[in-house]
C-alpha cells in the first residue's frame, strides 16, 4: 500500500504519464522469485554422488539464498532410483514444478560436458516453457562445460592438474569421454584431444560412444612404447562408465583391454564434477544466464 501511494504521489508531482512507474505500470506482476536448476543424466551410482554433491555445494556458496533443484535427464535411472525410494524429477517436471510454486526466473545448469543431444533437447524444452501462459518471467540455459576454446583450454589446464601426482612423465594417461558418434558436438572431444597435447603428449582424450574411441589410441601408446597408462573419467561422475566401461573388469573394458595389450593400467575413479576447477567452469556459464534473467 505504501508503495502504491508513492507512486500516486511521484505521479502528481512529476505530472508524469500514467504507465511510467513500473509499480503502477503491472499492478499483478509478480515479485520475481528465482531458481537454480541443476540437470545431470544422473547416476545410481552411490560413489558417483560425490560429485554432484560438491557441485551443489560449490552452486548453493556462489549463489547464496537462491532456491536450487536437481533433475535427472535419464528415465531408467530415475526408474532405478525411484525403486530404491529415491525420487528424481526430469527437467521437463521440475520446471513444472518451480511454475507450479510461483517460480518466476529459472537458470538451468547442463552438467553435461558437450551440447550434445540432452543439452538441446533441454534448451528446447526450457524455451518452450518461457512461452507457456502463466509461466517464467525468465529461463535461460547455461552452456554445458565444453562450450568455447576459452572452455576446452581451461579444463584441459584443469584435467592435467588433477593427474595423480605419482604419474611420471613416460606415463601416458587416457580421458575417458562420454562421446556420441551420431552428434556434430562429438568432434569437441577431438578439440579437447589437441588441447591435452598441447600440453602433454602423452595425454589423450578417448570416447566410449563416439570418436576417438579407445582403437583409435590404442596404436599411439604402442608407437610411444608406453608402459602405463592412467585412466581418467571425463564425465560429471564417475558412474557406471567409468566403473564397467573404464575400469571395470569385463574382456571389452579399457583396464581390459590395456591389460591384455602389456600395459600397466591405473583407474582413477573421480568425476569431473569433483575437480574445483572444473566446477568453476560450469559455475561461471551459470553466472553468465543468471545475471541476464
Ligand atoms: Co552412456
Amino acid at each position: 500500500m505504501k508503495k502504491k501511494s508513492l507512486c500516486a504521489l511521484l505521479l502528481t508531482v512529476f505530472l508524469l504519464p500514467a504507465g511510467t512507474l513500473q509499480c503502477l505500470a503491472a499492478p499483478g506482476a509478480k515479485s520475481p522469485k528465482k531458481a537454480i536448476l541443476l540437470v545431470a543424466f544422473g547416476t545410481t551410482v552411490p560413489e558417483a554422488q560425490k560429485s554432484y554433491a560438491y557441485i551443489e555445494a560449490e552452486v548453493k556458496k556462489s549463489f547464496p539464498g537462491v532456491e536450487t533443484r536437481w533433475a535427472f535427464e535419464s528415465g531408467i535411472i530415475r526408474a532405478k532410483l525411484a525403486a530404491e525410494g529415491k525420487v528424481f524429477l526430469s527437467p521437463a517436471s521440475a520446471l513444472a514444478q518451480l511454475m507450479d510454486e510461483g517460480f518466476t526466473h529459472v537458470a538451468v545448469v547442463s552438467l553435461q560436458t558437450i551440447p550434445g543431444k540432452e543439452f538441446h533437447d533441454l534448451n528446447q524444452n526450457a524455451r518452450l516453457f518461457g512461452q507457456m501462459a502463466g509461466g517464467f518471467e525468465g529461463i535461460q540455459v547455461a552452456w554445458p562445460l565444453l562450450s568455447s576454446h576459452e572452455d576446452i583450454k581451461r579444463a584441459a589446464k584443469a584435467m592435467f592438474d588433477n593427474i595423480p601426482a605419482g604419474r611420471k612423465p613416460e606415463d601416458a594417461v587416457v580421458l575417458m569421454g562420454h562421446g556420441n558418434a551420431k552428434h556434430p558436438s562429438d568432434a569437441i572431444y577431438m578439440a579437447m584431444y589437441h588441447a591435452m597435447q598441447e600440453i602433454d603428449p602423452n595425454v589423450f582424450v578417448a570416447t566410449v560412444e563416439g570418436y576417438p574411441g579407445m582403437d583409435d589410441i590404442l596404436p599411439k601408446l604402442k608407437e610411444k612404447k608406453v608402459r602405463k597408462v592412467y585412466l581418467m573419467p571425463f564425465m560429471a561422475v564417475a558412474g557406471d562408465h567409468a566403473l564397467n566401461d573404464m575400469a571395470g573388469d569385463k574382456p571389452q573394458s579399457w583396464k581390459s583391454i590395456l591389460g591384455r595389450e602389456g600395459f600397466t593400467v591405473e583407474p582413477v575413479l573421480k568425476g569431473t564434477g569433483e575437480y574445483p576447477e572444473i566446477v568453476g567452469i560450469w559455475i561461471d556459464h551459470l553466472r553468465e544466464v543468471f545475471n541476464r534473467l
